[in-house]
């Protein structure tokens, strides 16, 4: 046997060693949505913890990933962290369809958590460090639109799976819900932020995702720009009280840090387990703050 020459920097070069993402094609998905699979495992692998980074709509795994203002991927290299990058089949992830909106119910949320399961049993991870990010891009055109929106819909369908969530610029799990049950639908009344109701309606809408669930819940921190022309900033509020509902806390902040973590931002804390980051004068892409994100998740 004998290889040509050429061959040899490839195979035995430092580019063929280096981690790169990597899709998983077969990861046990029984559910009818089949978004891609797409795993980042670091070079040296130090912890056991797991983080999903859900792309924004016009995006996919492979364009979120090689985006610099998304994080996560030096995030995993620096601590050490394996990351999963789903990929929608559709221009925005399903958060509309009674399929998506339930628990098992064989949408694109459904399918994440398969992600989930496969990623825990292959890669031997924590299954009580199952962390869930969507992040804003900073801007860019091919990346604007963030998937807050799935983070709130994983953390009400899964509960079971997810230790802790850290979404930019979302809306209440469920609002936007799709009145023809069309998946993947745009929600006017909920971008445009007139979709109000009161925690415990907005709880109802989290519990009813999860039928009978009497488990624990994901830790939420979420983020919104308080001049976000994509998604109103109502939502932030409204986002307030649905997971205090949830948790059965007031929804007056235990502890409210003005200029936290930085200038012009707010942190809310609803007791420890809602955090809620109000960034004054920021659009809809509100910049990744990776510190404070991993902070959450205790990573
Ligand atoms: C949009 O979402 C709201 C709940 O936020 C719902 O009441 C309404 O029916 C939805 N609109 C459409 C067109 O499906
Ligand atoms: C919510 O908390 C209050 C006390 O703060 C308590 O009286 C009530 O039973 C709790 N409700 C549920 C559903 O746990």
């Amino acid at each position: 046997m004998h290889f040509p020459t050429l061959a040899t920097p490839f195979i035995f070069g430092a580019t063929a060693l280096a981690a790169s993402l990597t899709q998983v094609s077969n990861y046990n998905n029984n559910a009818k949505a089949k978004p891609g699979m797409w795993v980042y495992k670091p070079d040296t692998v130090k912890s056991d913890a797991l983080v999903i980074a859900i792309h924004s709509c016009q995006s996919s795994a492979q364009k979120y990933f090689a985006n610099s203002k998304i994080p996560w991927h030096q995030g995993s290299d620096r601590k050490g962290y394996i990351t999963v990058w789903p990929s929608s089949t559709t221009e925005c992830w399903d958060v509309s369809s009674k399929a998506s909106l339930s628990h098992d119910g064989g949408g694109d949320s459904n399918a994440i958590a398969n992600m989930i399961k496969y990623a825990i049993t292959t890669y031997k991870t924590d299954p009580k460090k199952v962390y869930v990010t969507g992040g804003s891009s900073g801007g860019d055109k091919d990346a604007d639109e963030l998937f807050g929106m799935m983070s709130n819909v994983l953390a009400a369908t899964y509960p079971d799976l997810i230790t802790a969530v850290s979404l930019y610029s979302g809306v209440p799990a469920g609002c936007f819900v799709s009145s023809s049950g069309a998946s993947a639908a745009w929600n006017n009344t909920c971008s445009g932020g007139q979709s109000k109701a009161s925690g415990e309606a907005w709880g109802n809408v989290v519990r009813n995702m999860y039928p009978g669930y009497t488990g624990s819940r994901p830790r939420m921190q979420f983020w919104h720009g308080s001049v976000d022309g994509t998604l109103s900033p109502n939502n932030y509020q409204e986002t307030v009280k649905q997971w205090t509902n949830v948790f059965n806390v007031s929804t007056t902040p235990t502890s409210s840090k003005p200029d936290t973590p930085e200038k012009n931002y707010r942190t809310d804390d609803f007791g420890s387990n809602v955090e809620g980051i109000w960034a004054v004068g920021v659009g809809h892409s509100v910049p990744s703050h990776l510190d404070v994100s991993e902070a959450w998740f205790g990573l």
